[in-house]
């Protein structure tokens, strides 16, 4: 029985102006007509191979309504949503899940922010990791890199322990550029796709050993939980006192038992302007006449507006953004500054 967890927290500063704190990435229609959420939701379904059981959220609760409001759109059917009263970073939410769940389900925790081109390839990734996981492995999905980025996790591949699954040696959450760039001309190693499959009761074993601290808090924190029809808010003042980390450094950097499904999907993490810039249909040709851009002799240029038309001419390698009244003007390859813009921004409020 697989049971999709699809983790809804994160605040996506790297797209501001788009993506703003009221209305993160992840509920943005940023790369088809569905919101990321919606393209997540759906992802599970027509999946054969095992049967897939309600979808649980794991969200904040200021965005409840709009988590209602898009689900019911695109008609998934029943699920259950735990409404965070804090953020307290993806471990703790997945452990949210993992308590909800029975024991002995599989959770298939996937981020509401990523793009998945390929679903029969992620599909097929899936099937081959289920015996693993029945035996209480953790899973990971590992894709091969394209480059030194270092806002993701590595995962150094091992032997072979089952149908294209590998014993995972070594897992390096976040490295600097000169580890990512050893690790890339070492060859043998994936980057963390976000994605886990795992027995809800091996996560949270895992979690014991690793985090008690966190696994009490949680623990607590549902045991006086409040429901509402499928709207579950675990306890405030338990949730607050637990210990804030990632799934990657506070569980997968320690476990043993961890396997890695390398698999090719189309996958990205829209995480940056830069990324959206890579599976956008937006940016392609150089003397593009759309609703929002004009485009002449404008090379590797990526416009996004809400309103106004943008025109560009003779320049290259340009993201140009306009959005809720706020235009910014980016040097492709540079996104990974815009946090700096969101910083100076909290600053001057
Ligand atoms: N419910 C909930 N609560 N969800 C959260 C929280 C939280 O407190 N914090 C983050 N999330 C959600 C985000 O919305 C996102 O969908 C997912 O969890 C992952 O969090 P990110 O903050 O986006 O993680 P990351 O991108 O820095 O790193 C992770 O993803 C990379 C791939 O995109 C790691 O798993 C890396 O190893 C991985 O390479
Ligand atoms: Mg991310």
């Amino acid at each position: 029985h697989i049971v999709p967890v699809i983790l809804s927290g994160g605040s996506g500063t790297r797209l501001w102006p788009v993506s703003k704190p009221e209305r993160p990435k992840q509920l943005l229609p940023l790369t088809a007509d569905e919101t990321m959420l919606q393209l997540t939701a759906v992802r599970t379904q027509g999946f054969g191979a095992a049967s897939i059981g309600r979808p649980i959220l794991v969200s904040n609760a200021a965005h409840a309504d709009i988590i209602d409001e898009q689900l019911q759109q695109i008609n998934i059917g029943d699920y259950s949503v735990i409404l965070e009263p804090i953020g307290r970073n993806t471990a703790p939410a997945i452990a949210l899940a993992a308590l909800e769940a029975q024991p002995s389900d599989a959770l298939l925790v996937m981020p509401s922010d990523h793009v998945i081109d390929d679903l029969p390839a992620f599909h097929d990734a899936i099937t081959r990791a289920l015996p693993l996981v029945a035996q209480g492995w953790l899973i990971t999905f590992g894709i091969e890199p394209e480059g030194p980025e270092t806002g993701y996790g590595y995962i150094q591949m091992g032997q072979a322990c089952g149908d294209q699954v590998n014993k995972v040696v070594r897992f390096v959450e976040k490295p600097d550029v000169a580890d990512a760039e050893r690790m890339l001309t070492e060859g043998d190693h994936a980057w963390n796709a976000g994605i886990f499959l795992f027995r809800a009761d091996a996560y949270l074993a895992a979690l014991k050993r690793h985090q008690p601290g966190m696994m009490a808090a949680v623990r607590a924190s549902m045991e006086q939980a409040k429901r509402d029809g499928p709207r579950i808010f675990p306890d405030a003042t338990a949730f607050h006192s637990c210990p804030s980390d990632s799934v990657d450094y506070a569980i997968m950097e320690r476990e043993t038992q961890v396997a890695c499904v390398p698999v090719a999907m189309g996958w990205s993490d829209v995480g940056s302007w830069d990324s959206l810039h890579a599976v956008s249909n937006r940016c392609t040709d150089e003397n593009a006449v759309r609703g929002d851009a004009l485009l002449l002799g404008a090379r590797n240029c990526l416009v996004h507006s809400d309103g106004p038309r943008v025109t560009l001419v003779d320049v290259d390698d340009l993201i140009v953004v306009v959005s809720q009244g706020e235009i910014m003007i980016l040097k492709r390859g540079e996104s990974q500054k815009v946090r700096k813009v969101t910083e100076a921004l909290k600053a001057l409020a």
